[in-house]
Parts: structure tokens; sequence; C-alpha cells
């Protein structure tokens, strides 16, 4: 038996102590394990482990050291009972003091309150010299596969009747829990990074295919459209967007200043057809204090805020024609006066203008400034309108169909006759009234499928019907189609017709019948009543 066994065993109370002990070590152990096994962060949980020893053990000062991610240095990575400048002090050279020798021998030490020479229980002899009371510091190194990561202190740890071999050996167990969450945090960190990494080359992929900058579409005109943005970002060229309301011209605007080198700096909106005229002009150029009445301080305009960055000038076509020369200014010189002010102020922008209206009109009709216009006029890119790029329209409504489904917490589906009547549809109001109609039907949806007739009285143009007439397609998928004999004459026709197939295929028992055309018992109900239908006095 060594010199210890024996110390410990030498008396009854001695044997509860250490029983008492045994309990403790145990008690933190699990709860180090259970932490462990939760946790996400590494730092938190680090340092909810040394929370645990202190709580559980009454260790009042504890220290985790790791190696810095370079391989240069140690730092306390986590500690218990340090303020915060002793925890940043923490910083040792790999070789240096206590914690650099631990980590350098790979060899746990003691460090006796009364002697300043550490005592490293590698060197011969060591061992027997020490007396527990005695021992103010205890070390021991973090090791993943045979190396040292980091080195784990405590100051005392158990009392006289625990030997500080047990202190070590209990310490080491300590460690080693701490160097395998480390390698297993290790290996989630790289995992999770992977996943990053093919995300992003997933959704690249994805963008590249069907959509850049945010943009949907496949069709020709947009790839043109793609194509004209990449072309004219890298510049500070001015753009003109033209396309009807609703194309997405605000997005290009916002596509071309991502795309440029500036998209670090500012992208200021003005809308010029929401202020009357001297509000307007305020708003671009700013006002010094006491410009006119009501002006109490200073204020920087538009022009001045998107320094360095991109203004985009929307409803450029609504500007009344004294601000038009003003703008022309900044355009030609890229300078101003602030309403009020005398001096004269310099800005770096890039000038994006939208509008919808036909500027050649309007120069025509005298409303508009031509030669803003031509400088305006640098590189025009017309948006298509959705009804010239129809092939685009799936994609769009497979896009806001899945962001509305996720918004509001639905899966709802459309039905291949409603997607039909859709790719048909004029779209006046293009991308933003398709956008709007999902985002409706969407959230107004009592059943997870929409059909044609749900659009009804969504639509902002009465719906083209010459197609659905002249193709006679089953309004609900999975139903039968037509039935034979007499061509339908209208939707409506075509629809009544449907219902009192499935009627008379299912009895009349209008829950089997609304079940086979996938309707609920409402809404076959609702159209029975619609159509005045009823049963024949012959039907069996
Ligand atoms: N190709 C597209 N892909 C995805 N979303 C689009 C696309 N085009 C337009 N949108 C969306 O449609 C809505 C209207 O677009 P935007 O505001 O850019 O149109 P606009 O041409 O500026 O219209 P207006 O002339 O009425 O101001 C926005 O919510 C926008 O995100
Ligand atoms: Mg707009």
């Amino acid at each position: 038996m060594s010199e210890d066994n024996k110390f410990i065993h030498m008396s009854g109370g001695v044997s509860s102590a250490n029983c008492h002990v045994e309990t403790l070590k145990i008690k933190a152990l699990a709860e180090v394990c259970k932490l462990i096994g939760r946790a996400v962060h590494l730092d938190t949980a680090l340092g909810r482990v040394l929370q645990v020893l202190h709580d559980i053990l009454r260790m009042e000062r504890v220290t985790l050291v790791l190696l810095d991610p370079g391989g240069r240095k140690l730092s306390i990575k986590s500690s218990y009972g340090l303020t915060v400048e002793e925890e940043q002090r923490g910083i040792y050279g790999l070789s240096e003091g206590i914690c650099g020798q631990i980590f350098q021998t790979g060899s746990p030490c003691v460090v006796p309150d009364i002697q300043s020479e550490p005592l490293f229980l590698n060197r011969t002899g060591a061992r027997k010299n020490i007396v527990k009371e005695s021992v103010a510091f205890i070390g021991v190194p973090v090791q993943v596969e045979g190396s040292s990561v980091g080195v784990l202190t405590v100051d005392r740890l158990f009392g006289p009747e625990v030997s500080f071999e047990e202190d070590i050996s209990f310490l080491g167990i300590l460690a080693t829990l701490i160097g395998q969450f480390l390698v297993l945090h290790h290996a989630i960190n790289k995992k999770e990074e992977k996943l990053v990494e093919e995300n992003k080359s997933l959704k690249a992929e994805l963008h590249s295919r069907f959509s850049r900058h945010y943009i949907i579409g496949r069709s020709e005109a947009m790839q043109e459209v793609f194509w004209t943005i990449e072309k004219v970002a890298p510049s500070r060229a001015t753009v003109l967007l033209l396309g009807e309301s609703g194309t997405g011209k605000e997005l290009v605007a916002r596509a071309v200043h991502e795309a440029s080198p500036r998209k670090d700096a500012p992208f200021i909106k003005v809308n010029c057809a929401a202020l009357p005229e001297n509000l307007l002009e305020s708003e671009l150029f700013g006002h010094d204090k006491g410009a006119f009445t009501g002006a109490t301080a200073a204020k920087p305009g538009r022009f001045e805020l998107a320094d360095g960055g991109t203004i985009f000038l929307d409803e450029i076509g609504e500007m009344p024609l004294l601000l038009q020369a003003k703008l022309l200014r900044v355009l030609q010189e890229r300078q101003f006066e602030r309403i009020g002010g005398t001096r004269t102020l310099s800005v770096d922008i890039r000038i994006i203008a939208a509008t919808n209206v036909d500027l050649q009109d309007s120069v025509d009709q005298g409303i508009f400034r031509s030669d803003l216009f031509y400088r305006l006029n640098v590189v025009p890119l017309t948006l298509p309108a959705l009804r010239e790029r129809r092939d685009d329209v799936p994609l769009l409504l497979e896009h806001f169909l899945r962001s509305s489904n996720k918004r509001n917490d639905k899966e709802i589906v459309l039905t291949a006759n409603t997607l039909d009547f859709l790719m048909d549809y004029e779209w006046p109001g293009n991308v933003r009234e398709l956008q709007n109609l999902i985002e409706r039907l969407v959230i107004l949806a009592d059943d997870r499928i929409i059909r044609l007739d749900d659009l009804v009285g969504h639509m902002n143009q009465i719906p083209r019907l010459r197609r659905e007439i002249a193709r006679p397609v089953a309004l609900i998928p999975n139903s039968t189609t037509i039935a034979s004999g007499g061509s339908p004459s209208s939707l409506r026709d075509m629809e009544c017709q449907e219902i009192e197939t499935a009627l008379r295929r299912n009895g009349w028992v209008q829950a089997r019948a609304a079940k086979s055309l996938g309707l609920t018992q409402r809404q076959i109900g609702y159209r029975i009543k619609k159509f005045n239908l009823t049963r024949p006095e012959f039907a069996g």
C-alpha cells in the first residue's frame, strides 16, 4: 500500500469524509458529462463546466487555457473566479510560466504556496516532499490524441483527507472530458462549414440558373436584363429603367447597386411623384438653417446622403420642370448647393432613374427637358411586361407560392387548370400583381387546393376565357373530363357539367361526389346551389 493510501485510510472520520468527496466527484462528473452532451456553443459550455466545478467542489479559481488556432500562444478560454482583467492578461508563450511548462511537458504540476518553485510531477522524487496543506495550485494538461492542446488549472482541490494524487487524477478525468469535447466540437464545426459551403454553392447554382440578384426569370428577355445589369454595374454610368408598373424596376435598380463597387455605400431612393415640388427640392438638395419658414436646423439632402453610393430617382417622369434643371446640373457636374446655402457641394454618386411613362412623349409634350432625357438615357434598360415573358410565370408562381406558404405556415397548391389560366392571363400589374394575388389567395384559402373559381373576384382583369372554352380540360385534377355529348359553351357550363357528372356517378350523395372532385362538402354545396342542380326524379 502506498504512503498516500495509508494516509487516506487512517481513521473512520477520514474515510467518511472521503466517501463524501467521492459523492461530490461523481456528482460533478455527471453534471459535466450532461453539459457536454447538450453543448452547442463551445464557450458557453466550457464556462458552465467551470461553474459546476465551483458550485459542487467549491473551487474558487479555475482556468482553462487553450492553444490559439494559430498555434503560437496559449490564452485563457474560460475561467471561474478571475476578474476580466486577469482573464485578459492570461496569454502565455508556449513555454512561458507554469502553464507553458505543463503544456510543453504534458505532465501535471503542483505549486506549494510556500515555495516559488513549481514541482513537476514527472520529476523524480518530487512527490514525496509535498505536504498536502501547502498545495496552492494544481494544473493538468488537456490533450487530444496524445498532444497538448491546453491546460486546466485549479487552486487547491479537496481537503487534506484526499491525497494530491487523487486531486490530480480527478482533474485528469475532467481534462480528458474537455479534450473529447473539443474534438467533438471541432468535428461538428468542420461538418457545419462543409454544409454551409455546399449550401452556398447550391444556392449559387440555383441563382445563376433561374435568377440573379433575387430577380427571377429564365426567359430570354430576362436573360438580357441580367446581362445588361452585369455589364453596366461596374461603371458609374447613369441607368434609365423603363417598363410598366410592377415589372421590377426598383428590384433591378437595387441589383445594379449591389453588383457595383458601391455596394457597401448607401442606396438612397427618392420617389419624385410622392412629394410636392418644394418638399421634393429640399429632400433632394437639403437646406441650410433658416432657408425657409420651419427650417430650424440645417438638413442634408438625399444627394449628400448618397455620396459614395447610388441614388435611385423613381418616377422621374413626374419631376417638376424647375427641378429638372437643377438635376441636370447634378448629372453634369455632380455639384449643387443646399437650399438657402452658398457653399457648393460636390458628391460622388451614381444615378439610376426609373419611369413607367414614355419620356420621349413627355419631351414632345414639353413637360420633360430633352437635355435631361438625353443625359439620363445613357444606358436605357426596358423591363419586359410579364405577358411578354409568359414562360417565367410558373417560376414566379412557384417562388411566391413557396414564400407565401412559408410566411403563412400553409401548404397551398394550385390546380393545373389554375396554372393554365394564369399562364394565359394578361397581368396588367405584372409581377407585383402576381405576387399580391398569390399572397391574397394563400391567406384566404380555406382548402389546401386553389382552383380556378377561387380566382374569381381576385383578378384585375376579367379572365379571358376563350382558350379555356376551346380546350375542355378537367376543372379539378383527378376528376374525369367533361361528360360526352354536347360541347360546353362556357367555363361556367363546364364546371356545372363536372359537378353534375360527379353527383350522378356517386348516386347524388354529395359527400362522395365532393370527395371525388377534391372539394369540401361546403364547396360542393355552394356549387350545387349556384348551378341550381337538383336530383332528377329517375336518378338511382
Ligand atoms: N423578376 C422578379 N423576380 C422576383 N420578384 C420580382 C420580379 N419583378 C418584380 N418583382 C417583385 O414585384 C414587386 C414589384 O417590383 P418593383 O417595385 O421593382 O416594380 P416597379 O417596376 O418598380 O413598379 P412601379 O413602376 O409600380 O414602381 C416587388 O415586390 C418585387 O420584389
Ligand atoms: Mg417602382
